[in-house]
C-alpha cells in the first residue's frame, strides 16, 4: 500500500517504520522543515528509532518525505497523527488536528482510506474529521480509528507487539484499517464503533492519570506517618492478583497522562456529567510539585539564595521530550522561595528559553527528578543530593518522597 502519514513525530514515525517493516511504500509529511530536513538526510529525531532505519527507507525509495500535502494525494492509506495539546485555559486544542484535517481535503481527488491516530474525545473523527475532509475534497472517503498506545523508550512493547484498537464509521472502513494494522502489528482489536475505541483510548490514560493520584496521595500519607511508601507498594505488590503497582512522583507529564483525561472531562461536561475522578486526581498530581519542594525544606532546610541543581527535566527517564514535565512548576515553586535555580539533563541542551548547566559548578545542592540511565553526576562538588524517590543505583541519593529510615 502507498501510506501517507501526516505527522512525523513521536507516533507517526513509529507508524512509518512500522509501515516500512511491512513493506509499504511511505510518504511522511510533517509542517515542520526541521523535521523534514533531518528525515530527508537519514537521521531519526525519535530516541528508539534508528537513524539506518530512516536512511535506508530514503535511499531506496520507499520513504518520501515532504512538507507538502499534495504528496498525499498518491496515498491508498493516510494516517493522522498530529498532536492534541491543551490550550492556555487547560481546554482541548484541536487546532493542529483541524487544519490536518483542512489539508488533507484539499488535496484528496479520489475515495481513501483515512485513519486517525491523534487521541482526542469520543465523536472527533464523526464530527470534526470526516466533515473536513469530506467537505474540503468533494469526496466520501472511509473513515477509521486507531489510537495510538506507543510508550516512547518502552523496550518490551513497541508497535509490533502492542494490541491496536480499531474502529470505523462504517464496518468497510473499519475492516480496511484492520487489514492495514495486521501487515505489521501482531494483535488487531475490532470494536463496533468509532467512539468506542477513541473512548478507550481516553480510558487508558485517564485509569493511569487516577491511579498516580490515588498514590501520590497516598504518598503524603505514608510521609506524615513516618512509613516508608516504596516499601509498603514493594510489599502490596507481592499480592498476585488485583493489585497494580503505581509509583509516587513529582508529577505527571508527557503529552498523553495529564491531556487525555482533561479532554474526557471537557466532553463529558457537554453531556452534563463532571467527573469528580478526574477533577480530584488533577488538583492531587499538580500539586506534587509544591509538595516535593515542602519536603525538600523539612530536609535540607531554607533555599532562600541557594544554588540548587534540579536534574533529569524532561518528562520521564531516557526520554527527551519536555512536554508538560512537572519539572518546570517545581523550578518555578523553588524560585518561588528564592532559590537560584539551574538545571541540566544528559539529553535536553535548552529548554524554556535556557541552557543547561553543568553538574560540574558551584552548586548548594542538587535534587535528580528524572535519572536518565546515561546519568552520572561525575564532577559534583556541590552539597547534598536529594531526589523523588530512592535510587538503588545512587543509595545515597536522599528520596524526598518515601521516607528514610533511621540510622
Ligand atoms: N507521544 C506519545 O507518547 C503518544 C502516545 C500515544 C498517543 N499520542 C498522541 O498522538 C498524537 C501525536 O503526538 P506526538 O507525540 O507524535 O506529537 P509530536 O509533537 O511528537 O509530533 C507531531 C508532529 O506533527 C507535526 N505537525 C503538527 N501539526 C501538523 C499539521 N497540521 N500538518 C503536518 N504536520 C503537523 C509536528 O511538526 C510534529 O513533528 C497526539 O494526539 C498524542 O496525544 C502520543
Amino acid at each position: 500500500m502507498r501510506v501517507a502519514i501526516i505527522g512525523q513525530g513521536y507516533v507517526g514515525l513509529t507508524i512509518t517504520v512500522g509501515a516500512l517493516s511491512a513493506g509499504h511504500q511511505v510518504i511522511g509529511i510533517d509542517k515542520s522543515s526541521a523535521v523534514i530536513s533531518g528525515l530527508k538526510s537519514g537521521k531519526s529525531h525519535i530516541e528508539g528509532i534508528a537513524d539506518s532505519v530512516i536512511a535506508n527507507g530514503v535511499s531506496s525509495g520507499t520513504l518520501q518525505v515532504s512538507e507538502l500535502y499534495s504528496q498525499a494525494s498518491e496515498a491508498d492509506v493516510v494516517v493522522i497523527a498530529v498532536p492534541t495539546p491543551l490550550d492556555e485555559k487547560g481546554s482541548a486544542d484541536l487546532s493542529l488536528l483541524i487544519s490536518a484535517a483542512k489539508s488533507i481535503g484539499e488535496v484528496l481527488k479520489s475515495p481513501k482510506l483515512i485513519i486517525n491516530e491523534s487521541t482526542s474525545y469520543p465523536g472527533t473523527l464523526r464530527e470534526v474529521i470526516k466533515p473536513l475532509i469530506d467537505g474540503g475534497s468533494g469526496q466520501s472517503h472511509l473513515y477509521a480509528i486507531s489510537p495510538e498506545r506507543v510508550d516512547p523508550g518502552n523496550k518490551s512493547f513497541g508497535v509490533k507487539n502492542t494490541p491496536r484498537v480499531v474502529g470505523g464509521l462504517s464496518d468497510q472502513a473499519r475492516d480496511a484499517a484492520v487489514a492495514f494494522y495486521k501487515s505489521f502489528c501482531d494483535e488487531v482489536v475490532p470494536v463496533s464503533s468509532a467512539e468506542v475505541a477513541e473512548a478507550a483510548k481516553l480510558f487508558e490514560n485517564t485509569f493511569r492519570f487516577i491511579n498516580i493520584g490515588l498514590v501520590n496521595e497516598f504518598a503524603e500519607i505514608m510521609s506524615a506517618m513516618g512509613i516508608p511508601v516504596d516499601e509498603v507498594l514493594k510489599a502490596a505488590g507481592s499480592k498476585p492478583y488485583g493489585f497494580m503497582p503505581f509509583h509516587p512522583n513529582v508529577g505527571i507529564g508527557g503529552h498523553c497522562i495529564p491531556v487525555d483525561p482533561l479532554y474526557l472531562q471537557e466532553r463529558a461536561k457537554e453531556f452534563g456529567i463532571t467527573s469528580r475522578y478526574i477533577a480530584l486526581s488533577e488538583e492531587i498530581n499538580h500539586r506534587m510539585p509544591k509538595y516535593v519542594v515542602k519536603r525538600l525544606m523539612q530536609e535540607y532546610g531554607d533555599i532562600k539564595a541557594k544554588r540548587v541543581l534540579v536534574v533529569g527535566v524532561s518528562y520521564k527517564a531516557d526520554i527527551s521530550d519536555t512536554r508538560e514535565s512537572p519539572a518546570q512548576p517545581f523550578i518555578e515553586n523553588l524560585r518561588e522561595r528564592g532559590a537560584e535555580v539551574f538545571w541540566h539533563d544528559p539529553l535536553v541542551s535548552s529548554w524554556k528559553g535556557e541552557n543547561a548547566s553543568p553538574i560540574a559548578g558551584e552548586y548548594d545542592l542538587a535534587v535528580v527528578l528524572v535519572a536518565h540511565s546515561n546519568l552520572a553526576m561525575n564532577g559534583w562538588t556541590g552539597g547534598p543530593i536529594f531526589t523523588t524517590n530512592f535510587n538503588p543505583k545512587f543509595p545515597d541519593w536522599k528520596p524526598l518522597i518515601s521516607v528514610q529510615k533511621k540510622s
